[in-house]
């Protein structure tokens, strides 16, 4: 087993479940436990609960963006969810999202009396009136982590969004208040599309993107805060694969959480997820996240740091008798031609960019630097 401790709790598995719809009562928590997962957060808990619109899940065949918003289901409701959840002998960890330090620190203290392992504080969400999500500011996100961790004995995680000009200094903002750990990312505020027929956005509002195109700024969220703040972290955003969960591991992850792929394929998804990821670590016999993590933040440098070097680099081609001319398209140096299933690169045009090494689907193309 890839053994993992995140804020004090042992899991026997860093991929837990995120808060979503997939988690939004005592069943579903149950399930999403029973499916290996080391952890659930449940979908976020409020004072006040509205009923949902409709519609308010859109896809694309890559993102998703949802207007779902939070539970609802009332906080005295969750007393017996709870039950039902920690039935199942797993970690749940209660969501809480509210306008004021006092109305989430009342929910915090509920949740904690209802047999939740740990709190997380989502401040993130992407849909409320205001335009600037609250953690976007790191004095509320402060007000916020101190009344909750002063309320509660359980630790406490703030989920954090990359909509903000500095996710380190709101991560440091958590940490001051007293937080155990921070989650990273929340949904993206998007418009997913429009129909151009009917001028009608996907949605009837702004909601939340998530899924596949938003890992590589969940990515990057996770490594700025790696990089800058001495606080556990948890990497969300766009997990559909083992090899996901290592990527945010590798840059300073000590656990992850999935959502959208859960959405889209089910618990089945997560074990998935989990069983691919334990295989990996058997194969290459890594038996705790602590071995791997921030492996990766070693290889990333700030641009100022990189050298110009060596002073050329160029790609070399291959025979390709596909009938494909992906590479020779992409080449903004007209570098690479093609001529009786040879790949030719011109090494007086070539400047190194990179690109047609990415975008070969056979990766026949090698960059030499
Ligand atoms: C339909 C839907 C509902 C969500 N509800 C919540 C929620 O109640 N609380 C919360 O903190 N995050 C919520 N999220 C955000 C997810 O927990 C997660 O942070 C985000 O979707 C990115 O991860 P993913 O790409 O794996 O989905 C929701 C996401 C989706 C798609
Ligand atoms: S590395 Fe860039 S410049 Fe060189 S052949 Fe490939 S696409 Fe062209
Ligand atoms: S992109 Fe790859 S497969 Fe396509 S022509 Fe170039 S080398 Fe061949």
């Amino acid at each position: 087993m890839m053994k993992t401790e995140f804020l004090g709790l042992r899991m026997k598995t860093p991929v837990m479940a995120a808060a979503g719809p997939w988690s939004r009562d005592g069943e579903s928590i149950r399930r999403l436990i029973k499916a290996g997962a080391g952890a659930v957060v449940t979908e976020s808990v409020v004072s006040d609960t509205l009923l949902d619109v409709r519609p308010r899940i859109a896809y694309d065949g890559m993102g998703a963006q949802n207007i779902r918003l939070y539970s609802d289901i009332q906080i005295e409701g969750w007393e017996r969810e709870m039950e039902i959840a920690k039935s199942a002998g797993g970690v749940v960890i209660a969501s809480i999202s509210a306008h004021t330090p006092s109305e989430l620190a009342y929910l915090a203290t509920k949740l904690e009396k209802f047999g939740a392992d740990a709190i997380e504080i989502s401040v993130s969400n992407p849909m409320w009136e205001s335009l600037e999500v609250m953690a976007s500011n790191p004095e509320t996100v402060f007000e916020m982590t101190k009344e909750v961790v002063s309320n509660v004995k359980l630790p406490v995680i703030v989920k954090l969004s990359q909509n903000t000009t500095n996710i380190s200094s709101v991560a440091k903002a958590a940490k001051k208040g007293g937080a155990s750990g921070v989650s990273a990312i929340n949904t993206i505020r998007c418009i997913l599309s429009v129909d151009i027929e009917t001028g009608k956005p996907s949605l009837a509002t702004y909601g939340g993107y998530s899924g596949g195109p938003i890992r590589p700024l969940g990515l990057a969220s996770v490594a700025t805060i790696a990089q800058t703040v001495d606080i556990p972290i948890c990497g969300i955003g766009g997990i559909n694969g083992y090899e996901n969960a290592l990527e945010y591991i590798m840059l300073g992850a000590s656990a992850v959480q999935v959502g959208t792929a859960i959405m889209l394929r089910g618990p089945d998804a997560l074990t998935e997820i989990i069983e691919d990821l334990q295989r990996w670590a058997e194969e290459k016999q890594i038996d705790s996240v602590a071995r791997i993590k921030g492996k990766a933040l070693r290889n990333l440098k700030s641009f100022d740091e990189i050298k110009i070097e060596p002073a050329t680099s160029t790609a070399s081609g291959v025979p390709c008798t596909a009938d494909c001319t992906l590479c020779i398209h992409t080449c903004m140096y007209g570098a690479i031609s093609k001529n009786d299933g040879n790949i030719y690169v011109d090494k007086e045009l070539c400047t190194g960019c990179g690109l047609c090494t990415f975008v070969c689907p056979a990766k026949k193309l090698k960059l030499d630097w």
